[in-house]
Parts: C-alpha cells; sequence; structure tokens
C-alpha cells in the first residue's frame, strides 16, 4: 500500500491528503449501500469522495473546502451534476443554509479534518454546544480543529446517519480525549475503528485510525476494532467493551491486554453443508449457450439471484458443472464490493461463474444466514474477512469463519 504525504508539521491549511485505498477502505468500512445525500468537508483534492462517487454509484455528494485552489473544486466539471462544490469555510455557524441543507439534511459524512488549532471565535462555542460536544475539554478554547469538524457534521447529519472520519491517534488513543469517546459512545454509536499502520504516511511517524460513528445510534455494548497490518491486511475483529473503549480505541494496545473479547458465536462452519467454487470462467461462460451466474449480476435490492439464470431441463441434465439449487446461498468470491454481493437460489438450478462461493448449509439457518451476510453487520464480517484492500477476496475459510 501507498501512502501520500501526510505531515502535521507546517500547512496552514492542514492539506494533507489521504490516499486512494485509504479513502475506499474508509467508505467500505461505513457499511451503507448508497446513502442519498453525502458530505465531505475539507474535500481537499477529493480523494474521499472519489472514492465514495465509485462505491455509492446513484448518490448525491456536496464538497466543501476552504481552499479556492482545492482539487475538490473541479469535481462538478470533471464528474457532473452528482457533485456540488461549495469554496466556504466549513466552520461557518450557517453552513447548513450556506450549503442549501436544513439541519439534518446529510445522510453521510466522510472527513479527513485539518488537525489544527485554529484561532478561536466566538461561535465556535455554539457549534459544539449544538453537537453536545461543548464539555469534552477542560477549556472549550483549546477544542482542536478535527473535533470543530467533527461538530459540525453532526449538526448536519441526520439521526442515524453515518459519518466515516480519518483521525489522529491523539483523539482515538489519548488520556486528553477521554470525554470525548465518552460522549461518542454514549450519545452516538462507534461502529468500528481501524487502525491504520505507523509510517504509512511519508515523512512521519504519525498515526491515524478510521473511525465510524453513528449520530444518536443505538448504544452499543461492545465496539469493533481491527488494525491493517504492514503487510497490507485487515486483522482479526476484536470485540472491546464499552467501558475499555472510553479509555482508548486503538487496536495495537488492546490486542496486547485482556480488555478484549474475541467473537465467540457460532461460526458458518458450524452449520455448513459444503463451500464450493464456481466452475465457469470468464471465457467458458461466454461458449455456453445458457446463462452463466456471475459477479455482476448481484443486485443490491434482491436477495435472490434473479429467474432469467434458471437453467432449463435439457441444461440442467446435461451440465456436470457445479450448479447451485434452491436453498443455496451464492456470495461473491473476488471483487471490490464483494461484501455487498449475496444471494440465495429461490428456485431451479443455478450455473455459476469461478467468482462466486457457493455455500449450501443446513435448511434451518440457511434464512438466518442470507439476512445476516446481507445486513451491515454481515458486510462488515465479510469486509473484515476479505483478503486485499483494494482488489479483495475472500477465501473459502474465512467465510466459513465468519460467526452469525
Ligand atoms: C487533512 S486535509 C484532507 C483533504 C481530503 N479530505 C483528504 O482526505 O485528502 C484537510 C482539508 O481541509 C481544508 N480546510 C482547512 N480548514 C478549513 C475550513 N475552515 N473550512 C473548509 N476547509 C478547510 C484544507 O484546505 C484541506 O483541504
Amino acid at each position: 500500500m501507498r501512502f501520500s504525504r501526510f505531515s502535521k508539521s507546517s500547512d496552514p491549511l492542514g492539506r494533507y491528503y489521504t490516499d486512494s485505498m485509504v479513502g475506499a477502505l474508509l467508505v467500505n468500512s461505513m457499511g451503507l449501500a448508497c446513502p442519498g445525500t453525502v458530505l465531505d468537508l475539507g474535500a481537499g483534492e477529493g480523494a474521499l469522495v472519489g472514492e465514495a462517487s465509485k462505491i455509492w454509484k446513484s448518490s448525491r455528494f456536496i464538497t466543501v473546502d476552504i481552499d479556492a485552489n482545492a482539487g475538490s473544486a473541479l469535481l462538478p466539471k470533471l464528474k457532473g451534476s452528482i457533485i456540488t462544490h461549495h469554496t466556504t469555510d466549513a466552520l461557518d455557524f450557517a453552513l447548513a443554509e450556506r450549503l442549501g441543507l436544513g439541519q439534518g439534511g446529510v445522510d453521510a459524512a466522510i472527513c479527513n479534518p485539518p488537525y489544527l488549532r485554529p484561532r478561536w471565535e466566538k461561535h465556535f462555542a455554539a457549534i459544539l454546544e449544538e453537537a453536545g460536544l461543548s464539555h469534552v475539554l477542560p477549556h472549550i478554547s483549546e477544542v482542536p480543529s478535527d473535533l470543530l469538524f467533527i461538530a459540525q457534521n453532526f449538526r448536519l447529519l441526520c439521526n442515524g446517519g453515518r459519518l466515516g472520519l480519518i483521525l489522529p491517534d491523539g483523539i482515538v488513543s489519548g488520556e486528553k480525549f477521554t470525554s470525548f469517546r465518552k460522549t461518542l459512545i454514549n450519545k452516538h454509536r462507534i461502529e468500528r475503528v481501524i487502525e491504520l499502520p505507523r509510517r504509512i504516511f511519508r515523512n512521519t511517524d504519525a498515526k491515524a485510525h478510521i473511525v465510524v460513528v453513528s449520530k444518536h445510534g443505538k448504544a452499543s455494548d461492545q465496539i469493533t476494532i481491527q488494525r491493517i497490518e504492514q503487510n497490507g491486511l485487515l486483522s482479526p475483529q476484536l470485540k472491546l467493551p464499552a467501558h475499555f473503549a472510553e479509555k482508548r480505541l486503538d487496536y495495537s494496545y488492546h490486542v496486547q491486554t485482556t480488555s478484549c473479547i474475541k467473537l465467540n458465536q457460532r461460526k458458518i462452519a458450524d452449520v455448513a453443508l459444503s463451500v464450493s467454487r464456481g466452475s465457469f470462467s470468464s471465457s467458458n461462460r461466454n461458449n455456453v449457450d445458457f446463462p452463466v451466474f456471475h459477479t455482476t449480476d448481484f443486485s443490491l435490492c434482491e436477495d435472490s439471484a434473479p429467474p432469467a439464470f434458471r437453467l432449463s431441463h435439457e441444461n440442467n441434465e446435461t451440465t456436470t458443472e457445479v450448479v447451485a439449487s434452491p436453498g443455496d446461498i451464492l456470495v461473491a468470491r473476488v471483487g471490490r464490493n464483494l461484501s455487498q454481493k449475496v444471494c440465495m437460489v429461490r428456485s431451479g438450478r443455478v450455473a455459476i461463474s469461478d467468482c462466486i462461493w457457493l455455500l449450501r448449509v443446513v435448511p434451518e439457518h440457511r434464512e438466518a444466514i442470507l439476512a445476516y451476510l446481507r445486513s451491515a453487520k454481515g458486510r462488515n464480517a465479510l469486509e473484515a474477512a476479505c483478503h486485499g484492500v483494494g482488489a479483495k477476496f475472500i477465501t473459502k475459510s474465512a467465510l466459513l469463519e465468519i460467526t452469525f
């Protein structure tokens, strides 16, 4: 993995930009199918919104940067009307009106805020107050810009809306920010935290984390934490009890202590009858006269394989390849959005490509596993089980290890 420059040293606007792989991981970690309106405050060159627009294909994006020369200002020209850009101060108290949004008019937000101590302005206190963050540091005027950006995001997000952040290590693990973390845990819901490796940003030892929060989400008594290992792969998930998470949220610390509970539920392996890989490669898919279900044929809205893929009686009799039967669950084996590609064959028999796993489980658990793998939690579990950050794949053993 290569990451672009990130130094806390000198730029007056904190213009340190995210690598596209971290951007894609952040967006995928949010576990959302396609939010309506997405906000990116401090969009810079547009690394986050660029990745988000590839994954959330029918969302509408609003970007803001104070820097008139920020590359994100060109996005509406490059990407068309799905993106609206504003050159303005993201810390304006009347930001929602300036962007033509009501308070709560945003469904999801992505943000790598500048890590600065801004010159204190009176209205910052009102922003923090409205977002329920005015008490998190002993001296309100010491609140850094990243917390102010988080407060603005909370003001604009709808209840339940998700915020995907890249935050410096201090906020995630520093004692000074204990009260801030407590507020995120108790008043909102931390969905997951992924620690990024040290020295992934050139010229600096700074560490950062992906943090995904749901505004006013139902508090959870456990928080899922992970890290990207130096080899670029995601570590297994750890479940951190909330009271430990207040203390700190960094994986590297907790993995060494006894404060984490490893997932300890039923595994897919416990109820699986078989897992087989489809056998039609892209070339022999084109050489057969019947439809072969492939990763591009999954639908986000449909949990069943489309009837058009049912094999005719004649083809069903003659094919000797791996073929799915009613009740079989199909899971994408490779591809960027594989965690969003799960469905069931409900009738007929379906030929499948070699990019798909055919998962056959005992009948009484079929629907539960399908529902779980298609839920936000299940998508996260698939993400966590994947190897590779850009071009992902999931192995048979990783699929079987998933708990439900
Ligand atoms: C750390 S960079 C992140 C850029 C981009 N989101 C990314 O991840 O690559 C922070 C961005 O915030 C912008 N910024 C700093 N202060 C701002 C403010 N008050 N209002 C809006 N943007 C601001 C900077 O110009 C910079 O582009």
